[in-house]
């Protein structure tokens, strides 16, 4: 197993069930951010490793409670017993591995590449009555349909994010070619009710405003949130769908588009 201290905020388990092998990753980073990262995971050894904390280990593995990684970790911890790499607290030594290399690339050439990605638009709802607030994205993604999931991401200063947080549930609405001034208010507009005062929302005080002429209107439950670098992911459960066939916007090269059918060919 190699527990790996990312510098992009995450800290993520690797090789759950390799138990031969227990080792700490640490990317470059602010000794800050390390030492924080640390005490998610356990607590400082006196020379080159930490004392992992097992609980914590079973619980990022994603395998706790199945009887063979539970079986092949219990006897890792014997070994490491066997060996005085535990101590009174119960928590496992392991070793410290320093990556030294972290190329990446430039900010511009992030976003070069990034343009060049066609992507949906949506405008994300949530709240109810007058205390809601809106945000648009192009990062909305499918994950998973069973359970159904979405997910977007939201940057850490967005005005959205304290609402997302503190709502816990969201509408996913898919804009369509004629919904330019909608996404023109929810861009220039102040957080809030004024960013709803286009398009034909359905405001109510049960759920987050839903666009009744979206191409998609996907009401979702928060069910899992992560930090990652300048944003947090959002993974919703779907609740609810309605589907209108209509234009999509597009969004290209830092403008939208609207899609024409010169050539339609169907995948598969
Ligand atoms: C086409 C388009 C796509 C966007 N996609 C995202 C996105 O996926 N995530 C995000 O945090 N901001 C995205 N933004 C920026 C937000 O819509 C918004 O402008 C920014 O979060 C600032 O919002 P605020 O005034 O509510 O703080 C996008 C903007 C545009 C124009």
């Amino acid at each position: 197993m190699r527990i790996h201290l990312t510098n992009l905020g995450a800290v993520t388990l690797l090789e759950p069930n390799n138990f031969r092998q227990l080792d700490v990753l640490i990317d470059p980073q602010p000794e800050e951010q390390l030492h924080q990262a640390v005490a998610r995971i356990g607590t400082w050894g006196e020379d080159d490793h930490i004392w992992l904390s097992p609980s914590v280990m079973r619980f990022m593995s994603d395998h706790g409670g199945e009887p063979a990684w539970e079986a092949g970790f219990a006897k890792m911890l014997a070994y490491a017993d066997e060996h005085d790499w535990v101590n009174a607290e119960g928590n496992v030594r392991a070793h410290l591995v320093y990556s030294d290399s972290d190329e990446v690339v430039t900010q511009d050439e992030f976003k070069a590449a990034m343009r060049a990605l066609p992507a949906g638009v949506s405008a994300i709802s949530t709240g109810r009555g007058d205390d809601v607030a809106g945000m648009i994205v192009s990062s909305l993604t499918s994950i998973s349909a069973e359970p159904p999931l979405i997910g977007f991401f939201v940057h850490e200063n967005s005005s959205m994010m304290e609402h997302l947080l503190a709502n816990g549930t969201f509408v996913a609405n898919v804009l369509g070619s004629c919904h330019t001034s909608l996404m023109a208010s929810f861009l220039s507009e102040q957080q809030g009710p004024a960013r709803f005062k286009h398009g034909d929302w359905q405001l109510g005080s049960e759920r987050p405003p839903v666009l009744t002429d979206a191409l998609a209107s996907i009401e979702c439950d928060i069910v899992n949130t992560t930090i990652l670098g300048t944003h947090r992911l959002f993974v919703g459960k779907i609740r609810k769908s309605t589907v209108k066939e209509k234009e999509p916007m597009v969004h290209f090269n830092a403008c939208t588009y609207r899609l024409q059918n010169h050539e339609e060919k169907a995948i598969a």
